[in-house]
């Protein structure tokens, strides 16, 4: 695991959108697609705007993209403005070129029976398309990262999974109150996330600093799912000035 302290989570989402763009045009050059894993949350939206920047200032092409979101809320439709559908159209695929065809983002609304199936599909297309080749992760306050969490499957794959108590209060401000917040969602699992060739992972702000630390230093435990980053071997953690680590 790579540790990059930044003075403010502005400049580090800076660097992430550019190491990022690199990535896509080196790709490009190549002929070759890009598959990006995303995340939603306000800890990404920095860095989708500047990718936007990019695509709208200096010629950013995402054409050769291929995107798979880690999670979506069950039971919202896509327009529902606490809809991780919603949020990357507004924060990024409403800006770029990006073509339809290559988005993914698990859909929420499914019957009981269509889940499962849907599911190894997802999978199936990730590993299609030759596995994810960079993972945007950023940690929920318990240590969750994608909807995985505490105590879940360290092998886990895509799947319906309940969302914890604390999850649900931490996006009781953003739904107005806790008997609106979805109780489950669709997440990518730790096995998904974990076998990304190479992930970043962002986390700012004060709040964040204590799970952080937990999750980065301390022993591997799938109470903090998010320590199993330690395990990665091209891992990349991108902190601020609350979360920094000192060597
Ligand atoms: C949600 C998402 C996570 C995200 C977390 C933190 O739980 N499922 O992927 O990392 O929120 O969000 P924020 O960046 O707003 O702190």
């Amino acid at each position: 695991m790579l540790i990059e302290n930044y003075k403010s989570a502005y400049l580090a989402s800076l660097e992430a959108a550019e190491r990022i763009a690199t990535q896509i045009s080196n790709a490009q050059e190549k002929n070759e697609n890009f598959v990006l894993g995303l995340a939603t949350g306000s800890t990404p939206i920095n860095l989708y705007q500047e990718l936007v920047r990019m695509h709208k200032r200096e010629g950013l092409s995402f054409q050769n993209v291929h995107t798979f979101n880690l999670d979506e809320y069950c039971g919202l439709r896509k327009t529902h403005m606490e809809s991780y559908y919603y949020f990357m159209y507004e924060h990024l695929f409403s800006h770029i070129d990006i073509p339809t065809k290559n988005i993914r983002i698990p859909n929420g609304m499914l019957q009981e029976n269509d889940v499962h199936n849907y599911c190894l599909d997802y999978e199936f297309q990730i590993s299609e398309l030759g596995g994810i080749d960079l993972q945007i992760l950023g940690i929920g306050s318990n240590g969750h990262i994608g909807f995985n969490e505490p105590n879940c499957d360290v092998e886990s794959i895509t799947r319906k999974t309940e969302l914890s108590q604390s999850t649900r209060n931490d996006a009781t401000p953003s739904f107005g109150r806790l008997s609106c917040v979805p109780t489950q969602a669709i997440t990518m699992g730790m096995q998904t996330i974990l076998n990304a060739k190479e992930i970043y992972f962002l986390a700012f702000g004060e709040a964040k600093k204590d799970i952080v630390e937990t999750a980065l230093t301390k022993e591997i435990s799938i109470e903090v799912p998010a320590s199993f980053l330690q395990t990665h071997n091209k891992c990349t953690a991108f902190l601020d000035q609350y979360t920094c680590i000192k060597n």
